[in-house]
């Protein structure tokens, strides 16, 4: 598998950086019964952009189906790894991006889950459309809830003054896109934790450079540098960055 290859927006290194930041992180065990809670345990799951499958496999019971769609390469990998090291039959996984689901001719399923993934649409309303095309019993959406400005999981992570202004698109954000089309879903908070672990100090700066503002100011190189001294963890594998999360889980049954 090539090590760098973009696929909508995700290159296999940011999937590889993501997913080894999941497995340190509380995320699938905070997330996962806010999620049973809102949908139950569904016999048939459409996961959108399942990354490494982890929280899908939280939700469902056994034997039942679920249908994963992942473009991202690596991402993909680790889903039919999972498949195999279970010797499972599921997840079925698609390798194409949501925006193309229109040339399958896919079965409904009880649930259709998109996590942190609709942040990452400048088109909430089509995916819309797409989950309440596909699920017969619920559609689930997990969206960023932080309410400073956050760029990624380790945004928060930095403190105000080197936080970069931008924001992924948050579920207000998205809510009110769907304003005219959708009822209002329950929603439940869940905070969690970010865990990502550096090599060494100079991947560390290099990734957070990334996420600061005005990074050719050498008077926030020099501030961050400093929290990043102050900050990172040693460990056993490396530097540990820890980011205070929100997630909003979103929950519309199914009229
Ligand atoms: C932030 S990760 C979330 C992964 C997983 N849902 C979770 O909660 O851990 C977003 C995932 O969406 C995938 N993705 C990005 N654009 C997509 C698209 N257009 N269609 C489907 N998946 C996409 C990415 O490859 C990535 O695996």
């Amino acid at each position: 598998m090539s090590s760098v290859r973009a696929t909508h927006g995700w290159t296999d290194a940011a999937a590889a950086f993501y997913a080894r930041g999941q497995q340190h992180s509380d995320y699938v065990e905070r997330l996962g019964p806010a999620i049973r809670r809102g949908v139950g345990r569904p016999t048939s799951l459409i996961d959108l952009g399942a990354g490494t499958g982890d929280l899908g496999a939280a939700i469902i019971p056994q034997g039942a189906r679920w249908l994963a769609v992942e473009p991202n390469g690596f991402m993909a990998e680790r889903l039919r790894q999972r498949m195999q090291a279970h010797d499972l039959s599921e997840p079925v996984v698609i390798t194409q991006p949501w925006e193309d689901l229109g040339e399958h001719n896919l079965p409904p399923a009880e649930v259709v889950l998109a996590a942190n993934l609709p942040g990452m649409t400048e088109d909430p309303v089509t995916l819309w459309q797409v989950c309440t095309r596909l699920a017969t019993r619920h559609v689930c959406w997990v969206c960023g809830a932080e309410i400073e400005p956050s760029l990624g999981c380790l945004s928060g992570f930095l403190p105000p003054v080197l936080r970069d202004p931008r924001r992924t698109y948050g579920y207000d954000f998205l809510l009110r896109h769907l304003r005219d089309i959708a009822p209002t879903p329950e929603i439940r908070f869940v905070t969690w934790t970010w865990r990502q672990v550096f090599p060494d100090f100079a991947a560390a700066y290099l990734h957070c450079a990334g996420l600061t503002a005005d990074i050719a100011d050498p008077a926030q190189q020099r501030r961050l540098e400093y929290h990043l001294r102050q900050h990172l963890v040693p460990g056993e594998h490396g530097l540990m960055a820890e980011s205070p999360r929100q997630s909003a889980v979103c929950t519309w049954r199914q009229r």
